[in-house]
């Protein structure tokens, strides 16, 4: 008898800005079918019937539902949370941990009664304290339970580096690690324009502005919206995450990963260079740090530290 052949299952939780775009990413990209889950009544619903018209114009063959059933994410193969509230302006990440906390504890549960093999990637900030809580609550195996933040920083630093340099942002090879906060680590020593170390190229006071920029951008952009805060590149960036899984790619990429003694840090979630693949975040990469980013990277891990004992 010839073998099942399913389509794989994206649940999206929370339908708001990223979760919305996240949909329309996961059908243009031909990830497969998506659930759209909101606690907002009709929202969800509203969105999904939206994104199935699109289908048409673009020839895409994909199956989005909107519910406010938890039930309905069952067995899915992936699930990208987003539920939670994104800040204002004047607000940092880690001002939203108590309200947050109570959401992602809630959808922990339902996650691991409805889709308990599911690889989850968490994006809802304050993003190294909800990704430690998800993993805590659903007691799900580390490995499948991420956090989406490096991607995203690296993309900014590629951004600013690639304009600063007028070449292709995919000349640019860069690294951010540590907390997905103001102190993250732009790691400038494994930062290259195809190779060529980007300390060679552009001089060091335009490397710290840069740098100072990439810590301070998703505030930037907070600034400008005044109701919200950046969606259309978190979205992109836990896209990554998901192909690199769903395709086994074994992706090296930046992510919120749990320390298990690497980089002298344990029980704690922070971004460090991973292998994404098939069986989750397989590997969390050690790569050599100068003593600043050594130094930088721990007092970053304090930061998070203190919002985990709020928790
Ligand atoms: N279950 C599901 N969804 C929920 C729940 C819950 N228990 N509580 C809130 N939500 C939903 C909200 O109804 C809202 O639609 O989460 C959605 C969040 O969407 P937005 O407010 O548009 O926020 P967004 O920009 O998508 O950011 C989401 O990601 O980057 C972080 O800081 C950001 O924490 C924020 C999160």
């Amino acid at each position: 008898m010839a073998g099942e052949i399913r389509r794989r299952k994206i649940a999206l939780i929370g339908a708001g800005q990223i979760g919305g775009t996240l949909a329309l990413l996961c059908g243009q990209r031909n990830l497969g079918d998506v659930v759209l889950f909101d606690v907002v009544e009709g929202m969800p619903q509203g969105k999904a019937l939206d994104l199935s018209h699109l289908a048409p114009v673009f020839g895409l063959d994909f199956k989005i539902q909107g519910t406010n059933n938890i039930a309905d994410i069952a067995g899915a193969d992936v699930c990208v949370v987003t539920s939670g509230l994104p800040r204002k302006p004047g607000m940092s990440r880690d001002d939203l941990v108590k309200t947050n906390a109570e959401i992602i504890r809630n959808v922990a549960k339902g996650i691991k009664e409805h889709a308990p093999n599911a690889l989850v990637i968490v994006i809802t900030n304050p993003l190294d304290a909800m990704v430690y809580l998800m993993q805590k609550e659903t007691g799900f195996p580390a490995n499948r339970v991420v956090g989406m933040a490096g991607v995203l920083d690296t993309a900014r630093y590629q951004a600013f580096l690639a304009e600063e340099l007028n070449v292709s942002v995919s000349s640019v090879s860069a690294f951010v690690l540590g907390g997905h906060g103001d102190d993250m680590v732009p790691v400038r020593s494994y930062t290259t324009c195809n190779g060529i170390p980007v300390a060679n190229l552009i001089k060091t006071e335009r490397l710290d502005a840069i740098e100072k920029r990439v810590r301070g951008a998703g505030g930037e952009v907070v600034a400008l919206l005044k109701t919200g805060s950046a969606f259309y590149s978190p979205a992109a960036s836990a896209i990554q995450m998901v192909e690199a899984y769903l395709h086994d790619q074994r992706r090296v990429l930046a992510a919120a990963a749990k320390m298990n003694g690497e980089y002298g840090l344990k029980d704690i979630y922070i971004g460090v260079p991973v292998i994404m693949g098939k069986g989750g975040v397989e590997k969390i990469v050690e790569i050599e740090l100068t003593a600043a980013e050594k130094t930088a990277l721990h007092e970053s891990a304090e930061r998070v530290k203190q919002l985990l004992a709020i928790l």
